[in-house]
């Protein structure tokens, strides 16, 4: 299993400065030559995900549905914000497997084609769950029911195999309330080992993935639901059941809210030696402060990879009557965006380990180098690993043409740069071809350790 933990270092931020008169004399040199915009330099910290990415190489998502992937200005705020993609409802098992046997992968593959051709990572959501059924599985039930059921995961994971960097596995399986129990469904029904026989088949399907549970209202610590899902992951990790996250929806609408020690049950789950994601957050009306505890809890504990907002703008919001998201309808950042921006920005005021866990992860920052007409450099300083994987995104119709100090794989049309270290230091650099667009700027996507 893959595994990536963080460290929350800060990126040497103020550097920029100093390369930006650098360039700016460059610029200045070269004007004679021609008309040359002036380059944006600082562009790795003025979005969500690129500023996430330096926080020990976190992402920040996104719900995407594939019927919106034609709406220019969704895809617009999609690409230049998020690294991280989740199927709002295409990877779902009533999309994927509409009659028994007959599988289905079409708008999932266009998610994940849009997200991983621009270097953003995928959260598979979701194999197992009572919900969203198709009508044969709803009318089944013992061991037929529960050997259909092995079979989804089986086949789904397979065919997202190397694609998808962290499943949800099980979805919503304990009950709400007070009783810590599990939730009633034909899925239970078929016996309580039902959960680990899907992670076990997910494990075998796709050995690299790393394998979450996902559930809402276990955001509170002292809750029963809370409770009872830590006891079960304690289980499994002493058991060896593979399990490697714990998600939280994070559902702070239809009348939930964001507790005070939240922080707490990250720091509860990690403990457990499971990575912690917040995975679905929306916040009935989007309040700044709430957004802004959300996201230093996160980066408050190391284990804590990373955010998925559930939709981009209000009106793609499945609560949209409490506008709980980032964006409003007309696509124009929320106040709930900003404070989101800074907190990442700033790092963590909770205070971070300074020490990564081992095998932990890395981040890096970013430095504009010269600028041609028609072409530009960009280095990136790796620190927390000698041994790292950084990937890097510029954006269409910009294209990677020279890469070195690293051992570099590129997308298919060169705008994904995959560096690993070969030795040669921690600093690597690439050159961007411009291609017509002379202001977007590289985006580191994550950092890796190992
Ligand atoms: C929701 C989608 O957002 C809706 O479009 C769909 O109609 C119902 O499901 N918990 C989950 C998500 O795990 O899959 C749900 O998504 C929201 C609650």
């Amino acid at each position: 299993m893959i595994r990536s933990s963080t460290d929350g270092a800060r990126g040497p931020r103020p550097r920029y400065r100093t390369r930006l008169a650098l360039v700016i004399g460059a610029v200045g040199m070269l004007a004679t030559a021609g008309a040359i915009a002036l380059p944006n330099t600082a562009s790795a910290a003025s979005t969500l995900g690129a500023s996430a990415a330096e926080r020990g190489g976190r992402y920040f998502g996104t719900a995407v549905a594939a019927n919106k992937l034609n709406d220019s200005a969704y895809t617009t705020i999609l690409n230049r914000e998020f690294n991280q993609v989740t199927p709002e409802n295409e990877m779902k098992i009533d999309a994927t497997e509409p009659q028994r046997g007959q599988f289905s992968y079409g708008n999932a593959d266009r998610i994940v084609q849009h997200a991983r051709s621009r270097g953003m990572q995928v959260r598979g959501h979701t194999l197992a769950w009572h919900s969203q059924q198709p009508g044969w599985m709803q009318s089944l039930s013992g061991s037929t029911l529960r050997q259909a059921m092995l079979n989804h995961v089986t086949q789904v994971a397979t065919h997202f195999r190397g694609q998808v960097t962290w499943w949800d596995v099980v979805n919503e399986a304990y009950a709400d309330g007070s009783s810590g129990a599990r939730r009633d469904s034909n899925l239970q029904r078929t016996g309580n080992d039902w959960i680990e026989a899907a992670f076990r088949a997910a494990d075998a399907a796709d050995p690299n993935a790393q394998l979450c549970y996902n559930d809402y209202n276990i955001d509170n610590w002292n809750d029963a639901k809370t409770q009872a899902v830590y006891r079960m992951v304690q289980d499994f990790k002493q058991r060896g059941v593979p399990i490697d996250c714990v998600g939280l929806q994070s559902h702070f609408t239809g009348g939930s809210n964001y507790p005070s020690n939240y922080r707490t049950t990250l720091s509860s789950f990690a403990a457990l030696g499971v990575d912690v994601h917040i995975t679905e957050l929306d916040i009935r009306n989007a309040p700044a402060d709430a957004y802004r505890n959300v996201t230093n809890d996160c980066l408050a504990v190391a284990r804590c990879k990373g955010i998925t907002v559930w939709g981009i703008r209000d009106s793609d919001s499945w609560r949209s009557g409490e506008s709980p998201l980032l964006f409003n309808g007309s696509g124009q950042k929320k106040p709930a965006y900003d404070a989101v921006l800074t907190a990442l920005n700033n790092g963590n005021p909770g205070g971070n380990p300074t020490t990564p866990p081992p095998g932990g992860g890395c981040t890096t920052s970013t430095t504009a180098g010269t600028v041609w007409g028609d072409r530009y450099n960009t280095s990136v300083t790796v620190s927390g690993a000698s041994n790292w994987t950084v990937v890097v995104a510029v954006t269409a119709p910009q294209s990677i043409s020279t890469t070195w100090s690293g051992s570099a794989s590129l997308s298919s049309n060169n705008t994904v740069l995959t560096m690993r270290s070969n030795g040669s230091g921690n600093t690597f650099g690439f050159t961007t071809m411009m291609n017509g667009n002379s202001s977007a700027r590289p985006q580191v996507r994550s950092c890796t350790a190992g």
